[in-house]
């Protein structure tokens, strides 16, 4: 039996299509949550009357509009933590930036199924986020399409035999562009993704290849691989979702259209799988490539790298310093070159500690963000 689900970012791109899995599957929706009171939010209370609505940062102005849901409705990051520990419940996270990270601890501390599309979780808060599972004995599933495609490549298989986990990227919108071409990019351009269409933050981190970064990190901490065993392919047709290769020389690959709603239904309903929204793949005129990526060109994945290998707080301070310089991109304060430069400044600056607690992550994700906003000036 598929468990009620708690869909947390539910106005985004993650959560509307979680609620098409579950509208599918006749799935209950248990809770809904988003950070603002919006109309999408309000809307959504509509369609699912039996759902508890959390926002967990909303205007004055949106909270009193939600107070009409009278005690279905909660507000602040308390609320959504609680309806993430409800027992019994499979939680997909989709909130998108480190914002995720308290809910999902309180899902696994509370023995919750974790269908983690919310990488920031793992990347910002790795080791706090593995001590919640082992103290709550829940389960942790990755929705990520490529840590999805690795999962499966890897049922059935020994650690030992692993060679090497290969993490496709489809090169975003300026694969092949040189440096000073990318230096012209523009917000508009970012985000227009080729084969993916997703909320604006992993839109443009595709775009500067910080989204595979962060996915290296997270692929580390999901499958207790060293860095050096993790790689990337560039393929643009986004359609071998990852591949594993194993000492025998062996390659297993996920493949499939490019389509969210299928490593989500996967995370809700393993082991078994259900019916799905694709038609049957379609092989004809097909023709599939692989790259190498630029990492001269893309700065970014080789920054995820090292601050990966670093360990201890680095990934939250990247993932922080990224947060902070795509949100100046997108405002138009800062180039597209800029964001690797202003995360690798940002690392230069900000001490490395051992992350024990949430509020050890949250401490350095602030002094992340400081950090960065003092780079772009203060001016975000
Ligand atoms: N989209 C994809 O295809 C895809 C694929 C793989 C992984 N992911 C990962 O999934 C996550 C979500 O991505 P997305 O593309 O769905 O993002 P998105 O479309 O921008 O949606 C983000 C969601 O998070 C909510 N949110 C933001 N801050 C919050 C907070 N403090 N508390 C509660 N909710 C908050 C937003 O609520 P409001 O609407 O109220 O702002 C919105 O519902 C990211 O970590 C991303 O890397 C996404």
């Amino acid at each position: 039996m598929i468990q009620p689900l708690v869909v947390l970012g539910a106005t985004g791109s993650i959560g509307r299509q979680t609620l098409d899995v579950a509208r599918r599957l006749g799935v209950d929706v248990y809770a809904l949550a988003a950070r603002r009171g919006s109309d999408e939010l309000a809307a959504l209370a509509d369609d699912w009357p039996d759902a508890q609505i959390i926002a967990s940062a909303p205007t004055g102005e949106e909270r009193a509009a939600l107070d009409r849901l009278g005690a279905r409705v909660g507000f602040g990051h308390e609320a959504m933590e609680a309806v993430a520990s409800a027992p019994g419940k499979t939680v997909v996270n989709g909130v998108v930036g480190a914002a995720g990270l308290r809910s999902s601890v309180a899902a696994l501390e509370a023995g919750n199924r974790l269908a983690l599309a919310n990488k920031e979780s793992l990347v910002a808060g790795g080791p706090v986020v593995l001590a919640a599972l082992e103290r709550g004995g829940g389960m942790l599933l990755p929705v990520d399409s490529e840590h999805s495609a690795l999962f499966q490549c890897l049922i059935g298989e020994s650690a030992s035999t692993v060679r090497r986990l290969v993490l496709t990227a489809s090169g975003g919108p300026f694969r092949g562009w040189s440096t000073p071409e990318l230096e012209q990019v523009t917000p508009a351009q970012a985000l227009a993704h080729p084969t993916w269409n997703m909320g604006k933050r992993i839109t443009v981190d595709s775009a500067t290849l910080f989204n595979k970064g962060l996915e290296v990190i997270e692929a580390h901490y999901l499958f207790d691989i060293p860095y050096e065993q993790i790689d990337v392919a560039v393929h643009p047709q986004s359609i071998v979702h990852s591949l594993v290769e194993f000492i025998d020389g062996s390659l297993k690959a996920h493949v499939g259209e490019p389509d969210m709603r299928v490593p989500i239904q996967y995370a809700v309903t393993y082991p078994d799988r259900a019916p799905g929204p694709l038609a049957p793949f379609d092989f004809s005129n097909r023709a599939l490539s692989f790259d190498s990526p630029d990492r001269a060109a893309f700065p970014a994945l080789d920054l995820a790298y090292q601050a990966g290998k670093v360990g201890r707080s680095a990934p939250a301070v990247l993932n922080a310093a990224d947060e902070v310089a795509v949100h100046a991109f997108l405002d138009g304060r800062l180039g597209f070159l800029g964001i690797p430069e202003v995360v690798e400044r940002t690392l230069d600056s900000v001490p490395v500690v051992d992350l024990e607690t949430v509020e050890d992550v949250v401490e350095v994700d602030q002094q992340a963000r400081s950090v960065a906003h003092s780079l772009l000036g203060g001016a975000c």
